[in-house]
């Protein structure tokens, strides 16, 4: 799972509070072209269960955390999001669930294309043979 990465991104330390940042052109891998963000997740809930013939994401934990389980058909980690300052960057062809998402968690998304329901892989089944036949 070596092409998932962890990106550390700057956090100005402040006594008015800390601040943190990312450049699309400094710290994606990729152009951003979308962002969208997961919020008031009830205890319990699983998000996602797919994966993206194209897009590629950066999940960042604005606030509270969360568990990114990433799955290439071969090996399956979990990446405990708890600070604001890292992004994990998730490239196409992974399946993927969030779960474990604390009280008023902020999970933020940053995506290299557009929103395209035909661009999701929701069958399970056809993920693995796709990753059997590569
Ligand atoms: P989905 O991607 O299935 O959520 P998750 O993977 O986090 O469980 O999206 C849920 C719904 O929101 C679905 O009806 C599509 C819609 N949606 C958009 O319209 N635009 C977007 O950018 C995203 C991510 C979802």
């Amino acid at each position: 799972m070596d092409f998932v990465e962890l990106i550390e991104l700057p956090k100005i330390l402040d006594e008015r509070g800390n601040l943190s940042f990312l450049e699309g052109d400094i710290h994606a891998p990729f152009q951003i072209e979308r962002a969208y963000w997961i919020y008031d997740v009830p205890g319990g809930e699983v998000r996602g269960g797919h994966s993206y013939f194209t897009n590629q994401e950066i999940i960042i934990a604005l606030s509270g955390s969360l568990d990114v389980i990433l799955d290439d058909g071969h090996e399956k980690k979990t990446f405990s999001l708890n600070r604001s300052y890292y992004g994990l960057s998730v490239p196409s062809g992974i399946w993927r669930h969030m779960e474990n998402f604390s009280t008023n968690s902020l999970c933020l998304i940053l995506a290299s294309t557009a929103y395209n329901a035909d661009d999701y892989e929701r069958n399970y089944d056809s993920f693995l043979l796709s990753k059997r036949t590569n």
